[in-house]
């Protein structure tokens, strides 16, 4: 049997690009260190702040938020956690349902924002009404929700659950696209504008998607197994995961030098034309005009429905 390369325990996992093998424990603290240097590296938070981790009920939110909720006792900020619910039938249920299991097992403050109940419409109405396609509708929801959430509520940066894989193939996407204003945007933290917006930070930036999984797994996590039935696999992105994936495979650690190299040039690509400005609706972040939410949910529902968000928030700051 596979003993722990720290303490000689028995090992429940092999971290290839580091030649190690892991006991639970050890394992659990391979995780907590990579986030700690990442927060630390980057400056993402401080003593202090008060940080809105966004749930969604997946496996990798539910580490961030473990990890982000041990490491506050360390370095001393606060963290309150989000989770919207989407109106997406039964979905929407079990995750809301495995996001309150999470924070209390985490004893985290936990905000409920639904759509439904607020709105009167989730994303399948936002979307029919808007003729988009649900995830595309469901992403700007999720990213106004958050950003009005943080904004109301006072807090020094949004922690995302994105991960080291997510961040890889989106950025081989990218380069293959010649998008690099999208490239420019896949940094470890964006800044705040104040009153606008709230800078966004990546905890996660340097974790594998399956050293997240395994986090949640050893560390008993409350989280949902299956996936939003609204998923688009869109064949690219399919693809490039199956090549980043037999690349890391021939040269362990491939994936995370991707990240790294990409957290270090990052600033040195383009950024997205077009003025930074207030929506006239609602008064938050938008690149000219009226922003997204406020357009669709003018359009699906007959008025913007930015202020009446920001109001709910409000009401809970
Ligand atoms: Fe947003 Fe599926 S979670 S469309």
């Amino acid at each position: 049997m596979a003993r722990c390369s720290v303490c000689g325990a028995p090992a429940v996992a092999y971290i290839r690009y580091q030649r190690r093998y892991l006991c639970r424990d050890h394992y659990l603290e391979f995780v907590e260190s990579k986030v700690e240097r990442a927060i630390m590296r980057h400056r993402l938070v401080g003593k202090g702040d008060r940080v809105l981790a966004a749930v969604s009920g997946g496996k990798d939110s539910s580490t961030l938020l473990a990890v982000l909720s041990r490491l506050s006792r360390r370095i001393g900020f606060h963290v309150v956690a989000l989770y919207i619910h989407l109106g997406i039938y039964e979905y929407s249920e079990k995750s809301r349902e495995a996001s309150i299991r999470l924070a209390s097992q985490l004893d985290v403050p936990l905000i409920v924002f639904d759509l439904n109940e607020v709105l009167g419409a989730g994303i399948p109405e936002l979307a029919k009404a808007s003729k988009r396609p649900p995830c595309s509708v469901c992403g700007m929801v999720k990213r106004y929700v958050i950003n009005a959430a943080a904004v109301e509520l006072g807090v020094d940066a949004v922690a995302l659950g994105h991960n080291a894989d997510d961040i890889a193939v989106y950025n081989l996407k990218s380069f293959l696209n010649q998008d690099l204003e999208a490239i420019s945007k896949l940094g470890v933290k964006t800044e705040s504008i104040p009153g606008v917006a709230v800078g966004r930070v990546r905890p996660l930036y340097y974790v594998y998607e399956k050293e997240s999984f395994l986090y949640s797994l050893l560390a008993g996590l409350p989280f949902l197994h299956e996936e939003c039935p609204f998923v688009e696999r869109r064949q690219m992105e399919v693809e490039l995961k199956e090549t980043v994936n037999q690349l890391e495979d021939k040269r362990p650690g491939l994936k995370l030098q991707m990240v790294s190299k990409l957290a270090k040039r990052v600033e040195d690509y383009p950024k997205p034309k077009g003025s930074i400005g207030r929506c006239p609706s609602c008064g938050l972040l938008s690149s000219g005009g009226e922003c997204s939410f406020c357009r669709v949910t003018r359009r699906a529902l007959g008025r913007p429905m930015g202020p009446v968000v920001r109001e709910w928030f409000r009401r809970r700051a």
